[in-house]
């Protein structure tokens, strides 16, 4: 089954990707994290990106269906987190899954208020090596500022400024929102409260998997 993770900035769509992926043996696909690895190594791709990412503002939708064709060539069970974002990309994912003779099975919504995103964000650190996400208030790292698998110091992302994460919470509202009726309309969306605590999100994403599995 290929699933979508949908949802503000900072609603918890990276933490529990990464949770699934493991789970379920997913193959996760992060354009977030896709494009921030390409900014890191002054690609093409990257330099392209970089201008849009440090203001949180969309990458055009012809890079990102790029990425998406080049990373989804195997017929393996997809996550895709913050993928798709605007109407244009999720029927570019339509094009592609239907080519290869797969679907779309289910889009989860991770819904939030705006006060806890801007609170999350802000507190969030990410493992520049291995991507482990952090929180310094409800996720704190085991010891100091360093991640507890790879000993690595940790990192603030460039976009988690607080003016940057309103007009990222922006654009969501304009661009991302349309896709819920888009998939509404479908009949796999799925909506879950993503500002209750970390276990239980996973809990009932999790039901939800087992529930599509065994129809
Ligand atoms: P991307 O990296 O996708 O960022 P985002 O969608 O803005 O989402 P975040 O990664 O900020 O948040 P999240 O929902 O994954 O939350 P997390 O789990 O980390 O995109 C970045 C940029 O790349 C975009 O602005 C754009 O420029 C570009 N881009 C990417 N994809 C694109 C696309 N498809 N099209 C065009 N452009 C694209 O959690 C956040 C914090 O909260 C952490 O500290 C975590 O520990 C904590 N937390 C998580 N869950 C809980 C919980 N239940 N309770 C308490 N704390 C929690």
């Amino acid at each position: 089954m290929n699933l979508v993770l949908l949802g503000p900035p900072g609603v918890g769509k990276g933490t529990q990707a990464n949770h699934l992926a493991k789970e379920f043996d997913f193959k996760l696909i992060s354009t977030g994290d896709i494009l921030r690895n390409q900014v890191q190594k002054n690609t093409t791709l990257g330099l392209k990106a970089k201008k849009f990412v440090k203001i949180g503002k969309l990458v055009p939708d012809n890079i990102i269906l790029d990425i998406i064709v080049t990373h989804t060539k195997n017929n393996h069970p997809y996550i895709f987190d913050g993928f798709p974002r605007t109407v244009k990309q999720a029927m570019g994912l339509e094009h592609t899954t239907k080519k290869r003779g797969l679907s779309l099975d289910a889009v989860i919504y991770l819904y939030c208020n705006e006060n806890v995103i801007i609170e999350r964000l802000s507190k969030r650190r990410v493992c520049p090596l291995c991507g482990k996400i952090y929180n310094l208030i409800t996720n704190p790292p085991k010891n100091g500022n360093k991640c507890d698998l790879c000993n690595e110091s940790l990192k603030q992302r460039e976009d988690d400024r607080e003016e940057i994460i309103k007009n990222r919470l922006k654009i969501y509202q304009r661009q991302t929102m349309p896709l819920l009726e888009f998939y509404e309309q479908k009949r796999i969306l799925h909506k879950i409260d993503g500002s209750k605590p970390e276990k239980q999100v996973y809990e009932t994403i999790r039901d939800v998997i087992l529930k599509e599995r065994s129809d």
